[in-house]
C-alpha cells in the first residue's frame, strides 16, 4: 500500500455487545499487533452496539437517485465516510444461526449501491468471525463475497471460538491467530505486497457492469460508472491500475 503515508483502518463488527463482543476482542487483538508494528496507524472500530443503523426500507433511492434517505437519520453516512477514507476494511460478524448476525446484514443491506459500483475498489479487506462451534465458513464466504462486490480484495480471514459475552475459549490461541493475521496484513499495509485482481473481483466487475448497462432502474449506479470512466474499462485489473 504505502510506506511513509498515513495508514487508516476501518472495522465494523455486527455484534450488539460493544467491547464485550468476542468478535470485537479478536479484531482488536489483530489491530493492537498492527499498532505494535507501526504506531502511526489510525483506526476506527465500531460494533453494531455503538452505532445506530436503521433497516433498509426497500425504496431503491440509492440505486435510482444515488441517495439513501436513511443516511440523514442514522450513522450510516458517517460509517460510509470512514470506510471511504480507509486503506483496510475489516468486516466481522459473530455466527448467528449459521450465518452473519441480523445486525451485520442490516449494515450490509445499506451498502447495496456500493456493490453495483465497486465503490471501495483498491482497498484491502479482512473478514473476522467467532462462533461457539459452527458456521464460520458460511460467514467468511459471505463477507468475502460482499467485499469483492464492493471492490475490496480480501487478504485474510480470522476467527476463533467464543461462547458467552467476553468469553474467548482459548485466548492464547486466539492471540496467536490474531498475530499471524497482523503479520500477513502488515505486508500489504507497508507496501511489501500489492493487492492483485482475482476471479471474484473480475466476476464482480463483469456482473455489475452488465447489470448497470441493462437495467434502467439503476440510473444512479450507471451514472457513477460513467462519471468515473469505468464504462470504458474491460476488467477489474484496469480499475485497480487506476486506483493504485
Ligand atoms: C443469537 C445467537 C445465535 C448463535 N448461533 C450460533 C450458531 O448457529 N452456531 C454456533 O456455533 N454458535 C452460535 N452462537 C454463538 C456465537 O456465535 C458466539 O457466542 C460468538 O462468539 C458471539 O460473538 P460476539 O461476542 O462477537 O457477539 C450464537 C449466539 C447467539 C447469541
Amino acid at each position: 500500500m504505502k510506506i511513509n503515508e498515513e495508514i487508516k483502518i476501518f472495522g465494523f463488527i455486527g455484534s450488539p455487545l460493544q467491547k464485550r463482543s468476542n468478535t470485537y476482542t479478536l479484531t482488536k487483538m489483530m489491530i493492537d499487533k498492527l499498532l505494535e508494528k507501526n504506531r502511526a496507524i489510525e483506526y476506527s472500530l465500531f460494533t453494531a452496539g455503538d452505532v445506530n443503523i436503521q433497516s433498509c426500507t426497500g425504496c431503491w433511492s440509492c440505486m435510482t437517485h444515488g441517495q439513501c434517505p436513511l443516511d440523514k437519520k442514522d450513522d450510516m453516512a458517517f460509517l460510509k465516510e470512514e470506510m471511504m477514507g480507509s486503506d483496510l476494511i475489516i468486516w466481522g460478524s459473530p455466527v448467528y444461526a449459521l450465518h452473519v448476525s441480523g445486525q451485520m446484514k442490516t449494515f450490509l443491506d445499506r451498502l447495496v449501491n456500493w456493490y453495483h459500483t465497486l465503490r471501495l475498489a483498491g482497498k484491502s479487506g479482512v473478514t473476522v468471525s467467532t462462533t461457539a462451534g459452527s458456521g464460520l465458513e458460511e460467514v467468511h464466504q459471505y463477507l468475502r463475497l460482499l467485499l469483492s462486490v464492493s471492490g475490496v480484495k480480501t487478504i485474510y480471514s480470522l476467527d476463533t471460538i467464543g461462547t458467552l459475552p467476553s468469553t474467548i475459549v482459548d485466548p492464547e490461541s486466539a492471540q496467536k491467530s490474531a498475530d499471524k493475521a497482523a503479520n500477513e496484513v502488515y505486508t500489504f499495509l507497508n507496501g511489501e505486497k500489492r493487492i492483485e485482481s482475482d476471479k471474484w473481483l473480475e466476476y464482480s466487475f463483469q456482473k455489475m457492469k452488465d447489470k448497470v448497462m441493462h437495467k434502467d432502474a439503476l440510473n444512479a449506479d450507471y451514472e457513477y460508472w460513467k462519471e468515473h470512466e469505468m464504462l470504458e474499462m474491460n476488467s477489474f485489473k484496469e480499475l485497480l491500475q487506476k486506483k493504485l
